[in-house]
């Protein structure tokens, strides 16, 4: 095994909205990649043994006072260094050239010329397609260094220094619109800089579960389950890791989707022989529930009784010291505990947010480092059902804020049983995994209908489809008009008390993916 955070790529972010984007095409390469903050000294970058930096692109003007700047030191090792746009600019100046606005940016795609063959941009990339967005450029070269691509638009595409340890470009490499962006990255990645390609799924898992064993040692691990697939990766690894001493729980709110607990703990305790109790708490949930109507108090409602049934949970076990949760690398650089100072896999005496102050668990976070697409590659790779692993996401009050006014139990039975159907109507026709969320929505008014001879008065069901990237925006899916109508009709045929149908085509913004 081994070190997969040795010998990969460190990321300095200069507030480029495709600096994510760069960790990820770099670990689609098999390397890791890690995202510090700009201003991170050398000694935080040195703690990854990177073989590789990048500067992201930024929307600062380097010229500008207060520009961002990096650890002028990064400049006296010998590590290659790649800068993207704003790393182009700020590597320009840096090293005596200089950087203006014109008053002409370039954004979208230009073709380039290449004007000097290297391994970085070799020439036969000559012509290809590149993807600009950039107001200001280098208007001088800095003396050591040479042009090795020019835009169609006459502007400094690329430039390496003599020894081609520094390289830098214009466009984005990272982005898909760039025709061979991804050819460039390997060629810097692994004909520059040397990285090693350990960032695999396997070599992840092992390293994980040494590091847990470690960490843990006799003592026994709490692992709250949801029924998603972090949660299950994460109940997965700890298995692994320390078997038995690993305690997964799901609790059941009684606002889960039709099967979605059992198939879950069938998943993975029949499947993967993980140590998983399934925790009915539904009558403590529902009861609090009753009569209300106002979606932030069942929020609220929710998230307390969790937090209660959680710790008495809890306090039925002896030596319990640790608590396991699915943290993601997003999350953990959107909080900001991802940047300036090297963090660590396991963390130690931290409170965990979301539940009482007094409870004091050490925190293990198996999947911080990780993006979800990865998680779903570890989850495969650990014998997860490719069922459980492409699931989509679903909110922690269920269907709780699906359910529009009061929520009683017929009306979850309802809901239910229609989203069932909705569920496995798109996979039975092929569209599940084209679609990022689906769901069904039960709407407190009853419309006139007609079944047979008989006059209905029922509720009316609302359909939402979205496709997104990661739920901050989001477009209605637009379903085939024949798939929506054989939907509709069979929930209406099959599920009694729903005789109307509706699809939401709203996008977000202005509409929330949920209703409430
Ligand atoms: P909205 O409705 O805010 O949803 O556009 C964006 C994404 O977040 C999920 N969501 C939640 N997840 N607790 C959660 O764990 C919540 O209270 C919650 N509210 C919304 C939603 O399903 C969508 O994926």
């Amino acid at each position: 095994m081994s070190d997969y955070t040795n010998g990969g790529v460190i990321i300095l972010d200069f507030g480029s909205q495709y600096t994510q984007l760069i960790a990820r095409k770099i670990r689609e390469l098999n390397v890791f990649s890690r995202i510090l903050s700009h201003d991170a000294t050398l000694n935080d970058i040195m703690a990854y043994k990177p073989k590789a930096i990048i500067l992201s692109g930024g929307p600062s003007s380097v010229y500008k006072q207060n520009a961002p700047e990096y650890d002028n030191d990064i400049l006296t090792v010998d590590i290659p260094i790649l800068g993207i746009c704003y790393g182009l600019h700020i590597l320009a100046q840096h090293s005596g050239g200089s950087v203006k606005s014109t008053g002409q940016g370039e954004y979208g795609y230009a073709k380039i010329s290449i004007t000097k063959n290297t391994e970085f941009l070799q020439s036969d990339l000559n012509g290809s397609q590149v993807w600009m967005s950039h107001m200001d450029q280098v208007i001088k070269v800095p003396d050591s260094w040479s042009i090795i691509a020019e835009s169609s638009n006459g502007v400094v595409a690329a430039m390496a220094s003599g020894d081609l340890n520094r390289l830098a470009t214009q466009f984005h490499p990272e982005v898909s619109h760039t025709e061979y962006g991804k050819k460039m990255l390997e060629n810097f990645l692994f004909k520059i800089a040397s990285c090693n390609a350990n960032w695999t799924p396997d070599n992840f898992i092992d390293q994980q579960v040494d590091l847990i064993r470690k960490e843990v040692g006799n003592s026994n691990v709490l692992i709250g389950v949801s029924g998603g697939v972090d949660s299950s990766v994460v109940a997965a690894i700890m298995n692994r890791a320390i078997g038995d001493k690993a305690k997964s729980v799901l609790i059941d709110h009684g606002l889960m989707r039709k099967n979605e607990a059992l198939d879950c703990i069938h998943a993975l305790k029949d499947g993967l022989g993980v140590n998983i109790h399934l925790e009915d708490e539904s009558d403590n949930f529902l009861e609090q529930l009753s009569h209300i109507t106002d979606p932030e108090q069942k929020r609220k409602i929710i998230g307390n009784q969790f937090i209660y049934s959680f710790e008495s949970i809890a306090s039925r076990f002896d030596n319990m010291e640790y608590l396991a949760q699915g943290t993601l690398y997003p999350d953990v650089i959107e909080s900001g505990i991802g940047h300036g100072k090297a963090s660590h896999v396991i963390k130690s005496h931290h409170n965990v947010g979301g539940l009482p102050k007094n409870m004091k668990f050490k925190l293990i976070e198996p999947l911080r480092e990780l993006f979800k697409d990865e998680v779903r590659k570890v989850g495969k790779e650990l014998g997860l059902p490719d069922k459980l692993i492409n699931r989509h996401p679903f909110p922690g009050p269920g269907l709780g804020v699906r359910i529009i006014g009061e929520i009683t139990s017929e009306r979850i039975a309802i809901l239910q049983e229609a989203d069932k159907i909705y569920i496995d109507m798109l996979e039975s026709e092929g569209l599940y995994d084209e679609i990022w969320q689906a769901f069904a929505v039960l709407i407190p008014v009853q419309t006139v209908g007609v079944m047979g001879d008989q006059r209905t008065y029922e509720n009316l069901l609302g359909l939402r489809a979205v496709t997104s990237t990661d739920g901050m925006t989001a477009d209605w899916y637009r379903m085939p008009p024949d798939v929506l109508s054989k939907i509709s009709n069979r929930i209406v045929n099959s599920v009694k008390g729903i005789n109307r149908v509706t699809y939401d085509i709203t996008s977000k913004p202005p509409g929330t993916i949920e209703w409430e």
